[in-house]
């Protein structure tokens, strides 16, 4: 069985609704249907399937459970086209996979809130607090003002030095992960890696040498084992750095992430419970997207061994003998193959949000209160890129418009780390590339591994899929 993560989890917060029996779900669902047909005589001119006396939300429902939301979004999109309705928890919700209608939704101030059951966000803490799943717009946009302000401007200088020296560090003791086959679990690595990175950039409390604590952290919450005692790992985290905080002579000129939510808490600008949830959510959010990521470039990156000569020759002419500061404006070759591989084989590949306002989206009427799912990863496949169905660099070759390649939305509720993953994706495999080629356990492809496409797409995680051997490589340097 594999460990549920944070988008797993959020999957079960949307699908599961209550812990009441299934009968109970069953015949509650069955009455809200009831009510909803009167209204659905009139708006169903939207593609989807059939409502049949209540029969078509529960197998659309169901569909989502069993085979995943991302899987089931792709099959609706490919039986009903581009903008399809069906019913998730029996309300309405539009799957558009159409870049025309997504990038509409995503430019657009009507559709700055999400959908998701309440109290699965309630087991999660995210219900009105932190800034993922929060629908709680003024309260939301509160917030995102101090990831924007962490995760942008002078913050994202530091990142590069930040990101090398980590992952130069976790490589330097690589031996204490490697497995006496001579492999090394490299998902767990990359997690050490991005954790270690998290920790430095937004929260820096001392992790004492002893076993990562933050690790820790984010493979509690992988396992689910309990949101209050993630939370309180976090409360305990929070302590130590309000103690240094206050114990600090002068105040720092660059404030991270955590001491600035901490000062507007001072202020009584936000909760307790709010700093808490942020800086939990500003922590988990690079381990659980980048570092998947990283994992799935990697496998390509060994799939396409012509790709591999052309960023390392590209590595060794810009980089300089000291890996320090380098401007990754000039990484095109990297940069593409980064593009490329979120299009081709994206973590995350659909987003929810929910219609504020009435609204006309592709010429079709858009009731207030309508959840919509974004279906990124079907419409990089279906428009503009000449290549849809390969991994090939030809299809960055030419500048892409933006509305076509979105792999972290655009607009008031997209991505607010796009700029720093970017730079962290960069900086983590210049690093680990000028060092080690990899290559995975039993010829092991993206094809060949399991993976679940729920919330995100991701491997299983056993032991067979995730181990590399790590190659050290010359690397000649001008
Ligand atoms: C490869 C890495 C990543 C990918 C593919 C990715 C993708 C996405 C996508 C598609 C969304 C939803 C956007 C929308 O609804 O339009 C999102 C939201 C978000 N991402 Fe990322 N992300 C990545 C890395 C990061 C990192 C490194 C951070 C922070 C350190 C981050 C923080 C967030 C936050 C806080 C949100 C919620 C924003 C809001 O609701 O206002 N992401 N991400
Ligand atoms: C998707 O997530 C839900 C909730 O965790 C789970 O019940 C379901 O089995 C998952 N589906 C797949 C195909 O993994
Ligand atoms: C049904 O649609 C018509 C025309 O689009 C509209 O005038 C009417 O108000 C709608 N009725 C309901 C119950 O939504
Ligand atoms: C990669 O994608 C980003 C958008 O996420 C775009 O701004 C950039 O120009 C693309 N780079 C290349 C080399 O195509």
């Amino acid at each position: 069985q594999q460990p549920p993560d944070l988008l797993t989890v959020m999957a079960t917060s949307i699908v599961d609704d209550t812990p009441v029996s299934g009968t109970l779900l069953l015949l509650l669902l069955l009455c809200i249907l009831l009510i909803t047909t009167l209204c659905l005589a009139n708006a169903s001119h939207i593609p989807g399937p059939f409502f049949w006396a209540g029969l078509g939300p529960i197998l659309s429902y169901s569909r989502f459970i069993w085979s995943g939301i991302g899987t089931a979004c792709n099959y609706y999109n490919k039986r009903y086209g581009s903008m399809v309705r069906v019913w998730i928890n029996g309300e309405e919700t539009l799957i558009l996979s159409k870049s025309s209608a997504v990038y509409h939704v995503l430019k657009s101030a009507h559709y700055i809130a999400r959908f998701a059951s309440k109290q699965g966000l309630q087991c999660i803490g995210m219900d009105g607090r932190g800034i993922i799943f929060n629908s709680d717009i003024p309260l939301w946009k509160k917030v995102r003002t101090y990831f924007a302000k962490a995760l942008t401007g002078p913050g994202l200088q530091r990142t590069v030095g930040i990101c090398v020296s980590a992952t130069d560090r976790h490589l330097e003791r690589l031996q204490e992960m490697t497995d006496p086959t001579g492999h090394v679990d490299v998902l767990n690595l990359l997690r050490c890696i991005v954790v270690d990175i998290s920790n430095k950039l937004f929260l820096r409390v001392p992790l004492n040498g002893q076993k990562n604590v933050l690790t820790m952290t984010v493979i509690l919450f992988r396992r689910l084992v309990s949101s209050k005692e993630l939370q309180d790992v976090m409360e305990s985290l929070i302590e130590t750095k309000r103690r240094i905080i206050s114990e600090s002579e002068t105040l720092d000129d660059d404030l991270d992430f955590t001491s600035e939510l901490i000062f507007a808490q001072n202020h009584g600008e936000l909760s307790a419970d709010d700093v808490r949830q942020c800086v939990l959510e500003m922590v988990i959010a690079a381990p659980d997207t980048l570092s998947i990521s990283l994992f799935f470039m990697l496998m390509l990156l060994k799939q396409n061994p012509e790709m591999e000569i052309r960023i390392v020759e590209e590595i060794s002419t810009l980089i300089d003998k000291y890996l320090t500061v380098v401007d990754f404006q000039n990484f095109r070759v990297l940069e593409s193959f980064i593009n490329e591989s979120m299009r081709f084989h994206p973590v995350v590949d659909f987003t929810m949000r929910k219609a504020l306002e009435d609204d006309v989206i592709d010429g079709t009427k858009i009731s207030k209160g309508t959840n919509i799912i974004l279906n990124i990863g079907l419409m990089h496949k279906t428009e503009f890129f000449p290549k849809p169905n390969e991994f090939s660099l030809e299809n960055f070759d030419k500048t892409v418009p933006s509305r076509f390649f979105q792999p972290f939305g655009c607009g008031p509720r997209s991505c607010v780390g796009k700029h720093i993953a970017m730079m962290m994706m960069k900086a983590v495999l210049v690093t680990l590339l000028s060092r080690y080629s990899v290559c995975p356990r039993h010829g092991n492809t993206l094809s060949s591994i399991r993976q679940t496409n729920n919330l995100s797409q991701q491997p299983v995680e056993d032991e067979q899929s995730l181990a590399m051997r790590f190659i050290p490589r010359q690397m000649t340097t001008t």
